[in-house]
């Protein structure tokens, strides 16, 4: 049986999710395939940070786009909230990078400082100031960069709610499409098939996450070279709250949650397509979280997981045309793919709509030349 559509999105993380809602209320009748539940995909696992400038890649347009996707998230949420009534608890109160030693203070004072130069609220926090910020810092801890641009949301809640708007905008959602096979004929995509049924458009966006690299029916040389990097997490959940907002250090994050719930995160591994939670990396998050904040030793651990991030070459995402005509892709957004679903799914609307072209895996020269625009 065919089922026909303007645009199929294979995916239903929060990139394909965001990208369909916001083609949907552009007009276009749009189906979104995935075959995994929604706890398999990484925009599940995440710990919900937004934090434009400590995950910088070392390109300025790629972290330019970060932050413009941190500013779009208030618009983006507020709008959920008024069509779902789902509140995924967004939080744009900053975030806090510790130091924890001299060399590292030195570097996160001149991020502050060249943050602060550029236009970004940030300052400068030495040990006593820090201590006063966030009363339960280790003594370890040689002082913080307050970055303004930062806060949180609940992913999980922004998942559902971001399937409820699809929804309820006309999105037609399989969670049933195994074994989806691109179609291509003469050079353009013609259509998905999957084990129950064939989906024809004459678009295919490909936000599949970490299974990017692996969808069928790409022609050779043309698949994304996408791969997971896995990330463990855990949940605390202690008598008093013991972070009052995101706190980033070099080897961990911390991020509050409702309740004296906070998450700890997280490994990175190439370990394939694995997502078990092992002793290693439960034992890897404890000790960090224990040793920054000393308090949470008598925390209740009560939950761990894992998740596999949709890891590039050069951390890079791949947005954009391919050189399959009506294949575009939005993968490769490793540890930022919450952060940059607002922002994505406008881009790819726009580009699906003509008022820009990219072609995805140009980010770097297209980010020199002035991209986004
Ligand atoms: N964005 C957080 C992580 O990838 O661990």
């Amino acid at each position: 049986m065919d089922r026909n559509s303007d645009v199929v999105v294979i995916g239903a993380g929060l990139i394909g999710l965001a990208v369909a809602d916001e083609l949907a209320r552009r007009g276009r009748k749009v189906s979104v395939l995935d075959e995994r539940p929604p706890h398999e995909a990484a925009s599940w696992a995440g710990a919900g940070m937004l934090a434009p400038h400590p995950e910088r890649k070392g390109s300025a347009g790629f972290e330019s786009l970060c932050l413009r996707s941190f500013q779009q998230y208030p618009r983006f949420v507020a709008d959920l909230i008024e069509r779902t009534g789902i509140d995924p608890q967004l939080r744009t109160d900053g975030v806090l990078l510790v130091a924890t030693s001299g060399e590292e203070a030195e570097r996160l004072s001149a991020r502050a400082h060249e943050l602060k130069a550029s236009g970004v609220e940030a300052r400068w926090l030495d040990e006593m100031q820090a201590r006063a910020f966030e009363p339960a810092l280790g003594a370890q801890h040689r002082g913080a960069a307050f970055v303004a641009a930062g806060g949180q949301v609940d992913n999980r809640d922004l998942l559902g709610a971001l399937e409820t708007a699809c929804l309820r905008a006309g999105v037609q959602i399989d969670r049933e499409s195994a074994n989806a096979c691109l179609e291509v004929e003469h050079g353009r995509v013609r259509a998905v098939k999957t084990a129950r049924a064939r989906f024809a458009a004459p678009v295919v966006v490909n936000a599949t996450g970490a299974w990017a690299g692996l969808l069928k029916g790409v022609p050779p040389g043309a698949a994304i070279p996408v791969s997971p990097v896995k990330g463990q997490m855990l949940a605390l959940r202690a008598l008093a709250p013991p972070v009052r907002r995101l706190m980033w250090l070099n080897d961990c994050y911390l991020v509050p949650g409702r309740g004296g719930r906070v998450l700890v995160g997280a490994t990175i591994e190439q370990a394939g397509f694995d997502t078990r939670v092992t002793a290693a990396g439960v034992h890897q998050l404890l000790a960090l979280a224990i040793t920054h904040l000393p308090q949470l030793a008598d925390a209740e651990l009560i939950e761990t997981w894992a998740g596999l991030r949709p890891g590039s070459p050069d951390g890079l995402p791949f947005l954009g045309v391919s050189d399959i005509e009506g294949y575009v892709l939005s993968g490769g957004h490793y540890r930022n793919g919450i952060l940059l679903a607002p922002i994505t799914a406008l881009l790819i609307a726009d580009l699906l709509d003509g008022k820009r072209m990219f072609r995805a895996g140009e980010f770097a020269k297209a980010a020199a030349d002035g991209w986004p625009g």
